[in-house]
């Protein structure tokens, strides 16, 4: 099976000078991770560390077959599935979904997809929500054939609340207490919110596991039910998510991608390099930029260590795409500040291709003819590399040898373990997210939650403009 790489020669001062690692440094370090990986490995499975047993026995075997039975059950009666829920419970759906169905896959009649089109709603923008459901009752005015896949640990998310008030309605209004069958939560399987409105509407329901946090549960069901709907070969994430964590067992920080891929980024952080750019070459992969931004920032953007010390941690994780955003970043990421990390993801070997056709006939542009897109593509990517490497930037490159839901389960179970890694070394909580609480309950007390009434005056306080405004 292939094995994603990572090539890192471009963090070490070798190539980018004091920008870089320097070998003493890599070789210090070396004794540290392996002390790091036997503490995760101990860890493995305990308190919010559960994730990492999501790829295997027996939470695999358990979680394939709720899903399976109900995608048998719902697949060929959907021809919309809607997805609700935010941050952990969005951007992993988004992110599979993009990277592993077709660009145009809700453009495709349905005979050539394999599920129905998924619409995942996140943000609470009254256009979209409007527009979307315009769209799915244009080809299903009864809703008939739409699943509402609504998922919430706690239930208690003010957006995705507010979706799932709305999709109910939709479709309570159109075909009354039979609505139930057409709604699949996804929740805490004991409290909760949401699990007490499933429990008292009969609505079917897929567990968030105990000790999963949203970030780190794109492979449970929160992220594997939407995908066996679409098709994704979810068994494929979850053996490549498998085959990772076992290289991520290994002690050796040069054999080990999680290990090594923390380091880096929290030794050069350490160094200044504090914005850490996740730049794929491939459209398909942008959304699981998108994913990784959530995982990186929500997991180690901390004020207080353990022991509660004020330390400021983190990094700013940035999304770029190649070769798009040579046209658009490339000029500041090479003399701008040298504050970043570029991170390159690269695919191997491509399902498509494109042969760029001959004929033109013209000289300065020839080099071109009979020149497939993916070789271009490469050739960009590693002349951004070079020119990097020319400014003294550091840099690293994984690849992926197919874009295929191994490779894409490989990905993601690296990310999180090293995730996980850049908690133990930074010295702080990577699973818990206490500075989005406040937005949470001032909002709370804007839309006059009982309970929370005093926010409301806090806020206006707080936030009275009337002195400094321009109308
Ligand atoms: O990573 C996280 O924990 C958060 O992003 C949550 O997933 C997000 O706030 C949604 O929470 P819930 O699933 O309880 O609605």
């Amino acid at each position: 099976m292939s094995r994603l790489r990572l090539e890192y020669a471009n963090c070490l001062a070798d190539r980018v000078g004091t920008h870089g690692i320097s070998a003493s440094t890599l070789e210090a370090a070396s004794r540290q991770m392996s002390d790091l990986t036997q503490q995760l490995n101990s860890s493995k499975g305990t308190g919010m560390e559960c994730w990492r047993l999501l790829p295997f026995d027996p939470l695999r075997t358990a979680h394939l077959e709720g899903i399976n039975s109900l995608t048998k059950k719902h697949r060929d009666s959907t021809d919309n599935l809607v997805v609700l829920g935010i941050g952990g419970s969005a951007l992993g759906n988004i992110a599979l979904h993009n990277a592993l169905c077709p660009l145009t896959y809700n453009l495709m009649p349905r005979p050539e997809r394999d599920g129905p089109r998924i619409f995942v709603l996140d943000n609470v923008d009254p256009q979209v929500i409007t527009r979307t459901f315009a769209e799915i009752k244009r080809t299903d005015p009864s809703f008939e054939r739409t699943l509402v896949n609504v998922i919430s640990k706690s239930g208690e998310t003010a957006e995705t609340a507010a979706l799932f008030m709305i999709a109910r309605g939709i479709l309570s209004e159109a075909m009354g207490d039979k609505h139930s069958d057409h709604i699949v939560a996804i929740t805490d399987p004991k409290q909760g919110t949401m699990r007490s409105i499933c429990d008292e509407a009969g609505y079917e329901t897929l567990p968030v596991p105990e000790g999963v946090g949203g970030r780190f549960s794109v492979l449970s069901p929160v992220g594997l039910f939407s995908s066996a709907m679409c098709g994704i070969d979810i068994k494929a994430l979850l053996d490549g998510a498998a085959e990772m964590d076992e290289r991520c067992c290994e002690p050796d920080i040069r054999q080990n991608p999680a290990a090594m891929l923390a380091f880096l980024l929290i030794e050069l952080t350490r160094q200044g390099k504090i914005n850490h750019v996740l730049m794929p070459y491939c459209n398909a992969l942008y959304s699981l930029a998108d994913w990784y931004r959530q995982l990186w920032a929500e997991s180690l953007g901390k004020r207080v260590d353990l022991q509660g010390n004020e330390v400021f941690a983190g990094a700013t994780p940035i999304k770029a795409l190649g070769t798009t955003d040579q046209h658009s970043q490339i000029q500041l990421y090479r003399e701008g500040p040298n504050d970043k990390v570029i991170g390159f993801v690269e695919v191997e070997t491509w399902d498509d291709d494109v042969c760029i056709p001959a004929g033109l006939g013209v000289e300065n542009l020839s080099y071109l003819e009979g020149v497939n897109l993916s070789d271009l593509l490469k050739a960009e990517k590693k002349a951004t590399e070079y020119a990097l490497v020319e400014s003294q930037r550091p840099n690293f490159t994984i690849t992926l040898p197919r874009l295929d839901a191994h490779c894409v389960g490989q990905f993601i179970q690296m990310w999180e373990i090293a995730t996980a890694y850049a908690g133990l070394m930074l010295n702080i909580n990577p699973y818990d997210q206490p500075a989005v609480e406040t937005g949470k309950v001032a909002t709370f007390g804007l839309m006059g939650r009982a309970g929370y009434e005093g926010w409301k005056d806090k806020v206006e306080k707080t936030l009275d403009t009337s002195s400094h405004m321009i109308e």
